[in-house]
């Protein structure tokens, strides 16, 4: 695998996925195709060097860009989406068009192109869990997507597993997750609750704080990806997830901790419709066939280097946190 195309590798996952991959087999060349919407950002990518890297700024959705990027490509790991619950409540047009019209216009080029693809995914597809259900998700989980957005995402694994069946297209799934680390929007949970107790708004929570999430740090997130690149068996699924289980409530109490705020300086807002009470994800299949373990399993001290990231990085978030801030409240959150 020596020329890689990333898609949406301007956004969080994506950027710090080149950097992994930059800085554990720099061997590789990496052509990132990203549309920079408000979540993408060139310089995530800062610090790879040209020689590993080049930019192209463009749409997913446009095929004869694709086909062109495709034709001189080894493989593709697809991040591009849009990528936020809350948004694809308010607005779910970009997610139909993006995480499902893109991925059929990738899918389409990976067959032309005989290029080896790999569909990055999310463990919303499996719907929710009870706080006390002793299962957690597998691969053979049924789909059951709650939101627009992970429904769209459901309807993208589709369409990868049927151009496998029908066309014989060399691809691979993965369904991940909660990641945290650098570089993540803030209005995602973890930075939004750090920047804000950083730029002094409160830290505000959904309906009784007591939904969990699975954590995973976005390094191990990226190690299982390119373990599956290597040795994952063309057509099959992944889920990867590092035994994370947290509520909201105790991710944010840590937070607070860790930046010497009292443990109730919080404020309760408005419920997400149809809000996902759990995921769990059980990964022994990615575990026992390909050997895969996380690195970062202490999860306080993820979260402190990332709380820390984002006290160094203020020029960073700072542009975005407004605007984000101002949609929360046009919502009540
Ligand atoms: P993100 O929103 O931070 O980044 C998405 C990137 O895609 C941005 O750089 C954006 O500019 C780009 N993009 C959007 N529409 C595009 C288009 N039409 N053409 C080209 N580029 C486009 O998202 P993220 O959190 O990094 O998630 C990346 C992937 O991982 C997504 O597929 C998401 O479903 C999946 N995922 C995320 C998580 C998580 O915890 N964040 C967990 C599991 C799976
Ligand atoms: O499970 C994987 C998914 O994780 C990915 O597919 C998505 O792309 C990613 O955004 C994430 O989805 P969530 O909806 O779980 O993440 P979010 O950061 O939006 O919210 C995490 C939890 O925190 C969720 O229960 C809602 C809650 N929340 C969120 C925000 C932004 C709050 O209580 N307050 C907040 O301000």
């Amino acid at each position: 695998m020596k020329e890689l195309i990333v898609t949406g590798g301007a956004g969080f996952i994506g950027s710090n996925f080149c950097h992994w991959t930059y800085n554990n087999h720099p061997d590789v060349h990496l052509t990132v195709l990203d549309a920079l919407t408000y979540a993408g950002n060139r310089d995530n990518l800062r610090g790879i060097p040209e020689d590993n890297l080049t930019f192209v700024h463009g749409d997913i959705c446009d095929r004869e860009l694709v086909d062109r990027l495709f034709s001189g490509a080894d493989g593709c790991v697809h991040f591009a989406a849009e990528s936020h619950n809350d948004n694809s409540i308010v607005a779910p047009e970009s997610f139909v068009r993006t995480n499902i019209g893109g991925t059929y216009t990738l899918l389409e080029a990976a067959r032309a192109y005989d290029v080896r693809f790999h569909h990055i995914s999310t463990d919303e597809v499996y719907g929710d869990l009870a706080l006390d259900d002793p299962q957690r998700f597998t691969e053979e989980s049924p789909y059951h997507p709650s939101s627009p957005y992970s429904s769209t995402k459901a309807a993208s694994d589709m369409l990868v597993r049927a151009w496998v069946r029908t066309y014989g297209v060399r691809a691979t799934i993965s369904n991940c997750s909660n990641n945290y680390g650098p570089y993540q929007h803030v209005e995602k949970f973890i930075p939004r609750q750090i920047t804000n107790i950083l730029s002094g708004l409160s830290p505000k929570l959904y309906g009784d704080g007591l939904n969990v999430r699975d954590w995973i740090h976005v390094d191990d997130h990226s190690s299982a990806v390119w373990t599956i690149l290597e040795r994952g068996k063309l057509g099959e699924t992944y889920l990867i997830g590092a035994d994370g289980e947290k509520s909201n409530l105790e991710v944010l109490k840590a937070i607070l901790r860790e930046l010497d705020q009292p443990e109730d300086a919080f404020e309760w807002v408005r419920d997400r419709p149809g809000h996902d009470r759990r995921y769990a994800i059980d990964p022994s299949k990615i575990s026992a066939q390909l050997e895969w373990r996380p690195m970062h399993v202490d999860f306080e001290d993820g979260l402190k280097e990332t709380i820390a990231w984002y006290r160094d990085n203020g020029e960073w978030w700072g542009a975005e946190k407004e605007a984000t801030e101002e949609r929360y409240r046009r919502q009540s959150q």
